[in-house]
């Protein structure tokens, strides 16, 4: 009997039939082509509308169940100038704008007295949710937002920030230290020089220190004067 039909019977008996290696040549293997994928290793290219999309679905803090709207900031997209201010009050959570109360009315003022329109400059806020009564938005909050603050200054790349008050200061500059002490000073974010100035709210509670608004907004537009000088 000549062997292949000898397993044939072998294999109808259900009987296992081990083949020596050298017996029967083996079949090549397929290997499967590696496909390497890098997009997880690169981070994708920012942009506004992604960043614009992220901020206005966010749903990182508890604010994102009192808020009406989201407040992700507006003006010149390549500004020289970023302002940065504590967060939406109940006429920005209203209408999905930066400073459109009170205390931005001073703020367009207060922008008028350097020479600049809000159209000149991009104004953003720490927080992007109006925290319930207005109260201080807690660390966390802050925590999960400044990404979204910092992608903001990725973006526009601006040549100066200015600071609106305790809140702005210490969450650029990664301090406590009390505005008094920042006031008056060049800092730095990013690279990119901040200068701290009183927030306009605060301005409108106590009056008499309207002149120390106007001596941050000179000492702002000194450093910027001297700084495009050094360029
Ligand atoms: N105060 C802020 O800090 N930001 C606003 O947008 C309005 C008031």
């Amino acid at each position: 009997m000549d062997n292949e039909l000898r397993l044939q019977y072998l294999e109808t008996m259900g009987i296992d039939v081990w083949l020596s290696r050298t017996s029967v040549p083996l079949a090549p293997v397929p290997v499967p082509e590696i496909v390497l994928d890098h997009s997880d290793l690169t981070p994708a290219p920012d942009s506004w509308s992604l960043l614009e999309a992220e901020v206005a679905n966010c749903q990182k803090c508890s604010l994102c169940t009192t808020r009406k709207n989201t407040v992700f900031g507006s003006g010149n997209q390549q500004a020289d100038w970023m302002i940065v201010g504590e967060g939406p009050g109940q006429h920005e959570d209203e209408q999905g704008l930066p400073f459109v109360g009170n205390a931005g009315g001073l703020l367009t003022e207060m922008l008028r007295a350097i020479s600049l329109t809000r159209e000149d400059v991009f104004i953003a806020n720490v927080i992007k949710c109006r925290p319930p009564n207005n109260r201080d938005p807690h660390a966390e909050e802050i925590e999960h937002c400044s990404d979204y603050l910092y992608r903001q200054q990725q973006l526009i790349q601006p040549k100066m920030i200015l600071a609106l008050g305790r809140i702005a200061a210490q969450t650029l500059l990664r301090t406590n230290e009390p505005l008094v002490k920042l006031r008056g000073k060049v800092h730095t974010f990013n690279n990119t020089p901040v200068v701290v100035a009183y927030h306009p709210a605060y301005l409108l509670r106590f009056l008499p220190e309207k002149s120390k608004a106007w001596l941050d907004l000179s000492f702002a537009l000194h450093t910027f004067t001297k700084l495009e000088g050094d360029l």
